[in-house]
């Protein structure tokens, strides 16, 4: 499988079949983004919380690219009324997809949308995990810690927010890596704005056996 960081918790994944699928499509609004929106080719757009740094650009992307949006049933529901493909799913629930098979995990956290000046609140916020077939990748989501991450154990790379003030910190996500038991781990939702100003290398520095690895804003990387 090959991923790319877009910034934030943006992630574009492209597996064995060569599907490719977008992950909380924040670009507009991302200054880290090197995203052109008009230029994405993507299948699929998975969502896993309705905050506008997470839903971000999922209508208009969902309408230039026919993708169908994979995310929770509320989500999906808000997201029919604009006539675009959803799969509605629920936290623990499980589906096969030409690409593999994709989970929807618990995650310690709110999903709510302002849209058209209202606060919509869209129920639970969740993390996903992504089998290809050869690979298994845990996208957390925004999350607190939660000792149950350990039943997410093992995965072959996790990506992992670590911004602190509205999700986990580095001092927690340290500790996430060592329930996740994770093969790679790739810092995410952090340096896009002030309030989560963190320094990537201090976390790669506590994590043992030297398993984080910082990429570049769009670099591709093979898990
Ligand atoms: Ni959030
Ligand atoms: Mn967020």
């Amino acid at each position: 499988m090959h991923i790319s960081w877009h910034g934030h918790s943006c992630f574009i994944f492209e597996t064995f079949s060569k599907h490719k699928l977008i992950i909380d499509p924040f670009i507009k609004e991302n200054p880290l983004s090197d995203l052109d929106i008009n230029q994405i080719n993507v299948d699929y757009i998975v969502v896993t919380h309705a905050h506008n740094d997470h839903f971000g650009d999922t209508i208009e992307l969902a309408k230039k690219t026919n993708a169908s949006v994979i995310s929770t049933v509320e989500i999906c529901q808000f997201l029919n009324q604009f006539d675009i493909d959803t799969i509605g799913m629920n936290i623990g629930g499980q589906a096969q997809f030409p690409f593999g098979s994709l989970k929807l995990t618990p995650a310690f956290h709110s999903s709510s949308l302002n849209y058209d000046g209202k606060t919509i609140e869209l129920g639970l916020a969740s993390g996903i995990i992504l089998d290809d077939g050869y690979k298994k990748i845990y996208h957390a989501g925004d999350t607190a810690l939660f000792s149950d991450m350990s039943l997410i154990a093992p995965v072959d790379c996790a990506l992992l927010p670590i911004g602190d003030h509205f999700t986990m910190g580095i001092e927690d996500a340290v500790k996430a890596v060592e329930l996740i038991k994770p093969k790679k781990v790739i810092p995410m939702h952090y340096n896009t704005f002030d309030l989560i100003k963190q320094n990537p290398y201090q976390f790669a520095e506590k994590v043992k056996n030297n398993i984080v690895y910082i990429p570049k804003i769009g670099e591709l990387i093979k898990i």
